[in-house]
């Protein structure tokens, strides 16, 4: 393949950090480099508290934990997204509502969420797809108005904002995903934050198999107990001083991204105009992060043929998300409210272009090129 769609980027100080983690001897997600990507949180995402997961998986799942959520309560979210998302919420035995989106953005509808809310609604899962961020005003609105938690899907989220505010800021929680795939990295890992006071404590006992060893780390016990329902959800060291380094260097990543997104919009707007596609939109309220660039066909077997063509030029494309009120534990475990029509539409017409950080202009220009040439030759 001679332009891959993802290649991890890579920042300055993670070896160096890396070692200085061995040579620290203490590698649990108790040292100095996990203390230090709190830190970075706090600074740069303030909440009131947060914790740096294996992954976002782990996040999400250690958000429904804190939620309380079992059989009997119903979890709202879209069906376009990551099977995680979804899965957290049948693994604990409530029911995943899915709803449709919006076609501007394919995030989650605010209309869709007020049709799905019942008695029974205990969470809200607002998805930012491609790193632009959800109506989140107006989903907190709904979910305050109705005492709902709202738990932010903010795995592909760093370094974007929504009318301002930062996402990962907006909910009473918020997961973030540090795999290779996303925009800062650490092979796997995640985060989540936490900006409820009711949640901090049980937090802290949650995330350390449900005892209270932060009491015990803190001087405050003298021996740590089994107090509550909790699991495994701290990184170990050497990926968090890896993820330090990335995030130390955040800003700069998300530009590279950033001027490769630009590239492709600039050059495929005459495309657009002449009626072939539809570039991605990012609406005014939203600053995106450059996770993904997307265009929509005008048909499903448009979209397979420039997939192939570009696949035979050596350029990987791809799709995305499956629908999950389609897929075979989607339809085990949950249920849809209102209509899907969008998201049934959008998904089968989307695909995604090459997109990282170390992406050249050249590579860039080589992509749009092919992409010119299947139209001309069509
Ligand atoms: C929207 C969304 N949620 C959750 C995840 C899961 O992230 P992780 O691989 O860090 O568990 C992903 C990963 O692609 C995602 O795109």
């Amino acid at each position: 393949m001679k332009i891959p769609f993802n290649i991890p980027p890579k920042s300055s100080n993670e070896e160096k950090y890396i070692s200085q983690a061995i040579a620290n001897k203490k590698l649990s997600g108790e040292g100095s480099f996990n203390k230090k990507c709190v830190e970075w949180f706090n600074k740069n995402l303030p909440t009131l508290m947060t914790v740096i997961t294996p992954s976002c998986t782990s996040a999400l799942e250690m958000a429904m934990v804190l939620a309380e959520i079992g059989p009997g309560d119903e979890v709202i979210l879209p069906s376009f997204t990551f099977t995680s998302t979804a899965n957290v919420v049948a693994l604990y035995g409530a029911v995943p509502v899915f709803v449709d989106v919006d076609p501007r953005t394919l995030n989650i509808d605010p209309v869709a969420i007020s049709k799905a809310i019942t008695p029974r609604t205990k969470v809200i899962m607002p998805v930012h797809y491609a790193g632009i961020g959800c109506e989140m005003d107006k989903i907190m609105e709904l979910a305050n108005k109705h005492n709902i938690w709202v738990v932010e899907d903010a795995a592909q989220g760093i370094f974007a904002s929504y009318k301002g505010k930062a996402l990962g800021t907006w909910g009473h929680m918020a997961a973030f995903s540090f795999h290779e795939t996303k925009n800062i990295v650490c092979g796997e890992g995640g985060a989540l934050t936490i900006n409820d006071p009711r949640l901090v404590a049980r937090a802290e006992i949650v995330r350390d198999k449900g005892t209270n060893r932060q009491q015990f780390l803190n001087g405050q016990v003298d021996k740590y107990t089994w107090q509550d329902k909790g699991s495994s959800y701290l990184l170990s060291e050497l990926a968090a001083a890896f993820l330090l380094s990335q995030l130390e260097e955040g800003e700069q990543i998300t530009a590279k991204r950033q001027a490769v997104w630009k590239q492709y919009h600039e050059g495929l707007a005459d495309l657009e105009a002449q009626g072939h596609l539809q570039r991605m939109q990012v609406p005014t309220e939203a600053k995106g992060n450059a996770h993904i660039f997307y265009m929509i066909l005008n048909s499903v077997g448009e979209r397979a043929a420039l997939w192939a063509y570009l696949k035979e030029a050596g350029i990987q494309s791809t799709t995305h998300y499956v629908p999950l009120h389609s897929a075979p534990a989607g339809v085990k475990y949950g249920r849809v409210s209102g209509s899907m029509a969008v998201t049934d539409d959008l998904a089968n017409r989307m695909l995604r272009l090459p997109m990282f950080a170390d992406l050249s202009s050249q590579d860039v220009s080589l992509v749009l090129e092919k992409v010119h040439a299947f139209f001309k030759a069509t």
